[in-house]
């Protein structure tokens, strides 16, 4: 089938690649001519494990190709899905200026029957505006084209996106056209094997289904992490907890890690946007206001414990293992570890940090500055530290050799935001181990 993607970006380019993957002949259309050259020529704007490959083979095959030209992108495909950006507003509201601004150009330049389909995460009652966007340049036109507008949310994650789409524990398609129906059932049908995973239903519930998702897993999250402050006050173990609770089926082991805060492009955005939907139609969600208050107070722990060991952090020098907001992609949007640097470097201590792939987006985020050292290794920015922040899991940082880690440090403490280590085997080592939600073992005497 044809289909026309607009947006090249994360969510349009792994949707246009898998569709392509199964056979499909999917044009992507972007405004960004330096990304389209850079598609074209075979790279990839973004990191994601399996992208690069499935776009090259795709795109050799003939089954994927690149454009700038709106028009062309519209004459293309039956479905023309967007997959635009949706930026906070400045009240967390989200940002649909592209969105409809691709909904006018399809209404522009269509010449037959076309299927929308809303990919991009936008508020309910979204579909609608996108309708009568299109139909009010289709107006002004003189053209009575028939046309229909989906829902169809995505549930990608980062670093694991090709996966999630090649073989989705859910397909959510929001339409109120049994025929339009049927034609999205045929397009997933490679994706829809062994049982149904196809969700139909209205055009609403599916956008709200999204923000729902997000916003249950956030609460998830902050609720451990609520957790986690409870049990260091109480003297227990929050990971003892988590077994405990995730034992029972009802809650589950998914989704249950306290930790230094979630980040990332969706969470925050998306329990920010549900909040003030929710405002906006006189239900101010209490359960997320406090998902989101929880997620900035545990943002700032680390920081917090840094500060309650060394009193005054001027001048000290702090090793951050981490700069992703998670493991496998090195996107730093909201990420935990960005609020950490920042509050050290208010205070005026200096940051010598790694990650394996996330460095280069750190350079473009802060610039050269004195006070970060982006350092090769993880035990070169350990050198010489007065202490090492554990901020994102990455598998490199499971297992360090610990002695020679205490050798390297200025002073052997270790902070760490994902509970990765063993507080025992840590004082063993010989560390002053400081974990989320979990009490202190004394270190053996030197
Ligand atoms: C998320 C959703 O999982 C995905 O379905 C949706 O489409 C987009 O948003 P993503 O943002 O890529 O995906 O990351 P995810 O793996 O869900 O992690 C989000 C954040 O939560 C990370 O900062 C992670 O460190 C944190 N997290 C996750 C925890 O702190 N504890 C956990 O138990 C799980």
């Amino acid at each position: 089938m044809k289909v026309t993607i607009f947006g090249s970006g994360y969510v349009g380019l792994v949707t246009g690649a898998c569709l392509a993957e199964v056979g499909n002949d999917v044009l992507c259309v972007d405004v960004d001519e330096r990304k389209i050259d850079l598609l074209k020529a075979g790279g990839v704007p973004i990191y994601e494990p399996g992208l690069e490959e499935m776009v090259r083979k795709n795109t050799a095959a003939g089954r994927l190709s690149f454009t700038t030209d709106v028009a062309a992108g519209v004459a293309h495909g039956l479905f023309q899905f967007i997959a635009v950006g949706t930026p906070p507003d400045e009240d967390g509201s989200a940002d649909l200026q592209y969105v409809l601004a691709v909904a006018r150009s399809i209404g522009e330049h269509m010449e037959d029957y076309r299927i929308v389909v809303d990919k991009s995460t936008v508020p309910v009652g979204t579909a609608d505006k996108v309708r009568q966007a299109l139909a009010g340049v289709l107006e002004s036109r003189g053209r009575n084209l028939e046309f229909d507008v989906v829902s169809n949310p995505e549930f990608l994650k980062e670093g694991a996106a090709i996966d999630d789409f090649m073989r989705p524990d859910r397909i959510v398609v929001g339409t109120d056209n049994p025929r339009t129906a049927e034609l999205l059932r045929v397009l997933y049908g490679p994706f829809n094997r062994n049982h149904d995973r196809l969700v139909m239903m209205d055009i609403r519930s599916a956008e709200l289904t999204k923000y729902a998702a997000n916003a249950m897993l956030a609460t998830k999250i902050s609720f451990m992490n609520e957790m986690s402050a409870l049990a260091e006050k109480l003297g227990a173990d929050v990971e003892a907890v988590r077994r405990g609770i995730g034992a029972d089926p009802r809650i589950g082991y998914h989704f249950i890690y306290p930790g230094c805060g979630y980040g990332g492009s969706c969470f925050p955005k998306d329990v920010k946007a549900l909040i003030h939907t929710g405002r906006s139609v006189g239900h101010a969600p209490a359960v997320l206001e406090a998902v989101e208050a929880v997620n900035d107070r545990q943002k700032a722990v680390l920081h917090d414990k840094l500060k309650a060991h060394f009193g005054d952090l001027a001048g000290r020098t702090i090793a951050v293992w981490g700069l992703a907001f998670k493991p496998n992609t090195d996107d730093m949007r909201e990420a935990p570890s960005r609020v950490l640097m920042e509050a050290l470097w208010a205070d005026g201590a200096t940051v010598r940090a790694h990650d394996p792939v996330a460095m280069e987006e750190c350079e473009r985020i802060y610039g050269e500055r004195p006070d970060l050292v982006l350092c090769a290794t993880p035990e070169e920015a350990a050198e010489g530290a007065d202490a090492l922040a554990l901020v994102t899991e990455w598998n490199l940082f499971r297992s360090p050799d610990f002695q020679a880690l205490r050798e390297i440090m200025k002073s052997p403490v270790v902070f760490d935001g994902r509970n990765v280590y063993d507080p025992q085997r840590m004082a063993d080592e010989g560390f002053i181990y400081h974990a989320i939600g979990r009490p202190e073992v004394n270190p053996r005497p030197a």
